[in-house]
């Protein structure tokens, strides 16, 4: 029997799955660490029997974590974690060849996100792997009575591990939760190089522009902010950097880049990139001041960062350009474009992040679930961070993997950093 047959999905068309493997088999070949773990992970079982529920982009990278997962003992149920970002290709694979329950349609509405989110918690999870923590809020809002049968967590990224943070002082999560965004081996790489690249190779794809010569304003300068403006000033685009944190605009401004208020920004830019994670970061004020022509796209976790609502009351049509990319006619006249709904234009327009820095992020999930597996009697309802020397470890193997040698301590030298009393 196929293990299509048995195994409760919604994809788009299982007739994909060919294309889907090759592409999830090509992204392996730049997953090393998830490798080495899957290994380790078919010897020691560590998630024997283990039901997971996974909200995750439905990528090859993730469909990699997955098969890993599995390999480990778990039995996984994977929803998407946005609507646009979903490889049905690959969710077809994931389905026919690795067997591995799949609810994730590229372009689906809100409703059917939201019944895929559902269907996965029908899997009755005893571990949730969120990207944006969307899981994480359907239990303790629509499937309270699930709640007592979770364990633990994971929780991919900023947006979500700021909810959750919210939810825990609050004193109402209901179960541990491990922060992998906050691995030094998920945000240093996956944040800044990975979104760096994908976002352009998004605005790219989508739009076809030159970026050289062009003025590109990135709000936010956190840890996607800075691999996005240094990727664009790489592309000979004039960046300007957007801040609410006094010193976040410092260093942008000691990286070379200039620094203004959005209202100012506005006027000038040709593309702007949002990486705030906030809300209506590009707003009413600021559509008045763009140019016509100005290229509008986001690529923090929600579609809130720009206030599409505002822009459509602010215009007498629209209609769809090219693929991702949405013509705006404002009632004076100009022209604004909005790519990828205002959603996460990396994964709308493109591939997200390259397998390579996924391998890293990846890693920490898998390391972090089976941490949660062992240890969460111990913990409290709360946000951890990925224990230390799993980051060092991941660390570790991706430099073995790029074949990479460093110093060790001396003897001599751990002594003199662990001590007080040499003062020269
Ligand atoms: N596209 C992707 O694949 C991808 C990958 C990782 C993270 N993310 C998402 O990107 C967003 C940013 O993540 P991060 O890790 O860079 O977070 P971060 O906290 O490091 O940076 C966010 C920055 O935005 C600034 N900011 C907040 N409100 C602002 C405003 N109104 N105007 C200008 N700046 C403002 C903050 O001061 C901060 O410096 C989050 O939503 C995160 O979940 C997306």
């Amino acid at each position: 029997m196929s293990p299509t047959a048995t195994i409760a999905s919604d994809v788009k068309d299982l007739a994909l799955a060919d294309v889907g493997k090759r592409r999830i088999e090509w992204a392996a070949q730049s997953m090393p660490v998830l490798a080495i773990i899957r290994k380790q992970f078919i010897k020691t079982q560590p998630l024997k029997d283990i039901r997971v529920a996974a909200c995750l982009h439905v990528t090859s990278e993730t469909a990699n974590l997955m098969i890993c997962l599995r390999d480990g003992g778990a039995n996984i149920a994977l929803c998407g974690s946005n609507p646009l970002s979903t490889q049905d290709d690959v969710a077809a694979s994931l389905v026919r060849d690795y067997g591995i329950s799949t609810f994730a349609i590229k372009g689906e509405s809100n409703d059917v996100y939201y019944s895929h989110i559902n269907a996965a918690l029908d899997h009755k999870p005893q571990i949730t792997m969120d990207d944006g923590a969307d899981v994480v809020t359907a239990l303790h809002t629509k499937r309270k009575e699930m709640l007592k049968d979770v364990i633990g967590g994971t929780e991919e990224t900023t947006t979500g591990v700021i909810r959750l943070r919210a939810m825990a002082k609050e004193g109402v999560l209901g179960y541990p939760i491990v922060a992998v965004n906050d691995a030094l081996t998920k945000h240093l790489f996956d944040n800044r190089y990975g979104t760096g690249q994908s976002t352009l190779d998004g605005i790219i794809r989508a739009t076809n522009m030159l970026l050289a010569g062009l003025t590109v304003v990135v709000a936010g300068y956190g840890w996607c902010g800075r691999g996005v403006a240094m990727r664009a000033r790489g592309m000979g685009s004039n960046v300007i950097v957007t801040e609410i944190d006094p010193t976040k605009a410092i260093e942008a401004i000691m990286d070379g880049f200039r620094v203004m208020t959005m209202h100012d920004a506005a006027s000038i830019g040709d593309i702007f990139v949002t990486v705030t994670g906030n809300k209506n970061v590009i707003a009413r004020d600021h559509f008045e001041k763009l140019k016509s022509g100005a290229i509008l796209s986001n690529s923090g976790h929600f579609n809130v960062e720009i206030d599409l609502e505002a822009l459509g009351s602010m215009s007498s049509s629209r209609r769809e350009s090219r693929a991702f990319v949405e013509e705006y006619s404002m009632r004076d006249g100009r022209k604004i474009y909005v790519l990828g709904e205002g959603r996460l234009i990396n994964l709308a327009a493109a591939e997200g992040h390259p397998a390579s820095v996924m391998d890293m992020s990846f890693a920490n999930q898998a390391l972090s679930s089976e941490y949660m597996v062992k240890n969460h009697s111990k913990l409290q309802n709360k946000v951890y961070s990925v224990p230390e020397e799993l980051d060092k470890q991941v660390a570790k193997l991706k430099l073995e993997s790029m074949n990479v040698h460093i110093d060790r301590l001396t003897p001599e030298q751990e002594e003199y950093l662990a001590g007080w009393s040499e003062g020269t």
